[in-house]
């Protein structure tokens, strides 16, 4: 995670704890509203997901910038406004939005907000090629979920063992 930090302190100095910051209260706002007790989740999930397509980039020999930008903001539309999918506005198309009003506050290149925006765009639209930074973002989202459900499942089992065979 800190590759992750250093990478874009380097680059784009603020950005990183300005998506956090943007994160963490997104998920706080729609605890709030919904009567949940605090949690991270989100912002959980997006560091993870962000260190592991900084890390298949690296090992795949591509610059790590983009496809890491992706990841911050791939599910920063999840609580949009508060709530979880309020509208029919895929999440991703709100996603896209802050990013591309936050990016071009940060002074990162047109070209590269465009490669960002785009990569977005193709996480909900079938029409478009995984490829690129999407791809990339994909795999490191799957990677990242089926790390969460492979320890629930382990739990899960641990729990039958002892309750069956233990106790
Ligand atoms: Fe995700």
């Amino acid at each position: 995670m800190s590759d992750v930090r250093n990478m874009l302190e380097d680059r784009l100095p603020g950005l990183h704890g300005r998506i956090e910051k943007e994160l963490t209260e997104a998920e706080a706002h729609y605890n709030k509203q919904a009567g949940q007790v605090p949690s991270e989740f989100l912002l959980d999930h997006t560091r993870r997901t962000a260190a592991i397509a900084y890390k298949i980039s690296t090992l795949e020999n591509e610059d790590p910038f983009l496809p890491t930008l992706v990841a911050l903001y791939h599910d920063a539309g999840k609580f949009h406004g508060g709530e979880y999918h309020s509208d029919d506005m895929p999440e991703e198309k709100h996603a896209a939005v802050m990013a591309g009003a936050m990016l071009g506050e940060f002074g990162l290149d047109e070209a590269s907000i465009s490669a960002v925006l785009e990569a977005l765009r193709a996480l909900y639209d079938d029409n478009l090629l995984l490829v690129g930074p999407c791809r990339i973002v994909q795999d490191a989202d799957q990677l990242d979920k089926l790390g969460a459900l492979a320890v629930e499942a382990t739990r899960t089992a641990k729990t039958r063992i002892r309750k069956n065979y233990l106790e």
